[in-house]
Parts: structure tokens; sequence; C-alpha cells
């Protein structure tokens, strides 16, 4: 894989909570440039083997590339990670040891200014990940204001959500917008010269999850992803920004706690019993100051993982 590609991040950490047998099956569900991928089949014995996964055709290319020297441990396949419990059926798999999720955007994604996921590049208004027929374009040109103004506050947590709507529809009236920088420029000329970059940032990761419904079908591949599981077998997912995290972390407190009784009740009524355990606690893991200064991408990321029991 060229460097370029993506610098995988907490490595190590991965390596050593992730891989509970040297001689198992594992799927990475983001293959990406196959940097984890690649790492994951590093630390197995010969008989280990990996299934990747990415909805972007351009990662599997790359993935194909730079996992060639693994053969056939390596079986590489394109789609989203909510349809990996048919994947598995497909391919007559009944159980995996592990499986990794690491969410987003990848750096190649984000510098390649004609996929258009970056208010830095100017390059069409695009930003989808895979082979959906809606891109970014379509949603800044066509949802309606309300659409607009939930999206920026649900998954941009931004305080200027409002005016920006507003904005885009006052200025859509004069035709569409087309290209990233012309919305990097809308949204320069309506917030202080002091704030833009984070307010930038914020507005173009919101259209970005929305366009490729990034947090909408999370939970659903969670929950294949558990029951895909052997017992005793982890799932690792590394999130990059607060709403992802929110969706795992609460995801994984419901199947460690199982019963889901109101907490008044003296027996338990619901029936339901415990499906994971957390490992590294509940707080999960972040990269160190080191990490972060050799790959400044690395700095939000946070590493929840959980073993099925
Ligand atoms: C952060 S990158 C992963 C990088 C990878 N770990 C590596 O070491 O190169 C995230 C990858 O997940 C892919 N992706 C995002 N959402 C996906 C989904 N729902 N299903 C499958 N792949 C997805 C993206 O296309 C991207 O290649």
């Amino acid at each position: 894989m060229s460097p370029e590609f993506h610098s995988p991040v907490l490595v190590s950490e991965i390596l050593q909570s992730l891989i509970t047998g040297r001689d198992g099956l594992y799927l990475d569900a983001t293959v990406g440039g196959g940097g984890h991928a690649a790492a994951i089949l590093s630390g197995l014995s010969e008989r280990g083997r990996l299934i990747g996964l990415d909805r972007d055709p351009a990662a599997i290319r790359v993935a194909a590339e730079s996992l060639r020297r693994y053969g056939d441990r390596v079986t590489l396949r394109q789609g989203v990670f909510w349809q990996l419990g048919a994947l598995l059926r497909d391919l007559n798999i009944r159980e995996i040891d592990g499986i990794l999720f690491d969410l987003g955007v990848s750096s190649h994604q984000i510098d390649d200014p004609d996929r258009g996921f970056s208010y830095r590049h100017d390059g069409p208004l695009d930003m989808r990940m895979g082979e959906g027929d809606r891109s970014a374009w379509h949603l800044v040109n066509t949802a309606p204001y309300q659409d607009l103004l939930r999206i920026f506050r649900d998954y941009g947590e931004e305080r200027r959500a409002a005016p920006i709507a507003r904005a885009i529809c006052a200025r859509r009236e004069q035709g569409p917008i087309l290209r990233t920088g012309e919305l990097a420029a809308l949204i320069r000329s309506i917030i202080p010269p002091d704030l833009p970059q984070k307010t930038l940032s914020r507005i173009f990761q919101a259209i970005r999850i929305e366009v490729n419904a990034e947090i909408e079908h999370l939970p659903e591949a969670l929950r294949q992803a558990v029951e895909a599981l052997g017992v005793g077998g982890r799932v690792g997912v590394m999130s990059y920004h607060s709403i992802e995290d929110r969706t795992v972390k609460t995801a994984f407190a419901e199947w460690v706690r199982g019963c889901i009784c109101p907490p008044g009740f003296p027996v338990c009524r619901c029936g339901r019993q415990s499906t994971l355990k957390f490992i590294f606690g509940k707080r999960g893991i972040r990269p160190g100051p080191e990490e972060i200064e050799r790959n400044p991408r690395a700095r939000s990321a946070v590493l929840r993982v959980a073993e099925k029991i």
C-alpha cells in the first residue's frame, strides 16, 4: 500500500485486543488500503485467514494490491458492512473470530479532490464512499430547509446550523451549488472569520454522514457482527467523532447489560442475557501523544472492543 493511502491508527492495540487465536478467521469490515488488514495477517499463523470488505471499489483495488503477498488467505469483497451477515452466508462462513470496523473515510478518499469530501480542495460536490445514487450535490441542492437543519445539528453538532441552512436555500435559488469550493465560500461568508475551519469541517462531516447513511445503519451492522462472532470472538470499532462513538457505546452497553427490565424490578422479567463483555473497560482506548504527533488524523480516534460471551 502506498504510505499516502491511509496510516492505520492504534495498530498494536487492535492486534493485542482483537486476535484471540493465530489460526483464526478475521473480518476487516472497512479494509480501506489494507493497513490494518496487513497488520492482522502478520499476527496470524499460515492457517489464519482474513476477509476484507469495503464499499469503495477504489479501496478494494488498492487492498488487493497491498495484500497480494498473503495469497488465498485473503478474500476481498466490495459491499456495505450492514450486509456482512449475507456476505458471510454467501461465503459459507458460520463463525468469525474477530471483526474490525475502522469507521469513516480514509485519507485517500479525503485527499482526492475528485471525490468531493474536503473543504480544503475544490472538487465536485460528491462525497459518496461507494456507488450510491445520491451524492452531496443532491442533498445540498434539493433537501428542504428542515432536513438541512436537522442534518447539520444532528451529524455536525453545529451551533450555526440554522443560518447556514438558510444561506444554502437562498443561494441555490440562483442556480445549483456544484463544487465543494462554492459551498465552502458560502459558509465562510456567513460565519465570523476566526471560526470557519471548525464550522466548515462540521458541515462537511454532516453532509458526508447523511450521504453515506453512516450512522443510520451502524447499529444493524454491529448486531450482525455480534451475531457472526463465535463465543470468545471479539469485535473492535474505531470511531472518529462523538456521534459515531455514542452509537457504538450505546449498542455495546445494551449487549453487555443484557437485561432491559426497568431498574425498580425485583426480578428480571425480560429474560435477556448479556452477549458481550467489554475489553478495555467502558471507556475504550485512545491514541497517545506520540501517535497523534506522527499521525494527526489519529487525534479523535477511540477504539472500543468487546468479546462475545
Ligand atoms: C478509515 S478507512 C479504513 C482504513 C483501513 N483500516 C486501513 O488500514 O487502510 C474507512 C474505510 O471504510 C469504508 N467504509 C465506510 N463505510 C462503510 C460501509 N458502510 N461498508 C463498508 N465499507 C465502508 C470506506 O470506504 C473506507 O475505505
